[in-house]
């Protein structure tokens, strides 16, 4: 065998273990265990909100993007939360997210998700 065959098969050797060694990582072990209040939370960001704050449409602020939120967050949850009651910039914004039937308490809840994802 000649050197530069030999050492092309160990790099070989090496990208195929490297390869095998680096499968998907188990994230379960990462999954943390939600309070109740952000789980019900979750599940009204999920059928209602994602909506626009999955992609940012009009410009909301995309779940989970610390620099989209940035600027809302220190306003402080109250002053959020009834921003998403009542409606903001111009509508833009709607009412509980489009979606009357949501209570106060749902869209606390999923504020508080919200919050919970860029914190
Ligand atoms: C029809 C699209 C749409 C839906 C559905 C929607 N949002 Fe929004 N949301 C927006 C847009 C657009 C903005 C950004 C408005 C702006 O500041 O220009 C926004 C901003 C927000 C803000 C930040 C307000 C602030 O004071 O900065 C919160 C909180 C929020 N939405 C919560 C929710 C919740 C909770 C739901 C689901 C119940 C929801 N949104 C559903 C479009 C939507």
């Amino acid at each position: 065998m000649k050197p530069s065959i030999f050492s092309s098969f160990i790099v070989a050797t090496c990208m195929l273990l490297f390869v095998a060694c680096s499968g998907p990582s188990d994230e379960s072990a990462q999954t943390e265990e939600l309070a109740p209040e952000l789980l019900a939370g979750k599940a009204v960001v999920e059928k209602t909100c994602i909506a626009c704050h999955g992609q940012g449409l009009n410009g909301a602020p995309i779940l989970g993007n610390k620099k989209m939120w940035g600027k809302r967050l220190p306003q402080g949850e109250d002053v959020l939360v009834s921003h998403a009651i009542n409606g903001f910039a111009m509508e833009m914004m709607p009412p509980r997210g489009g979606n009357p039937g949501l209570s106060d308490e749902d869209i606390r809840n999923a504020v508080r998700y919200m919050m919970s994802l860029v914190q």
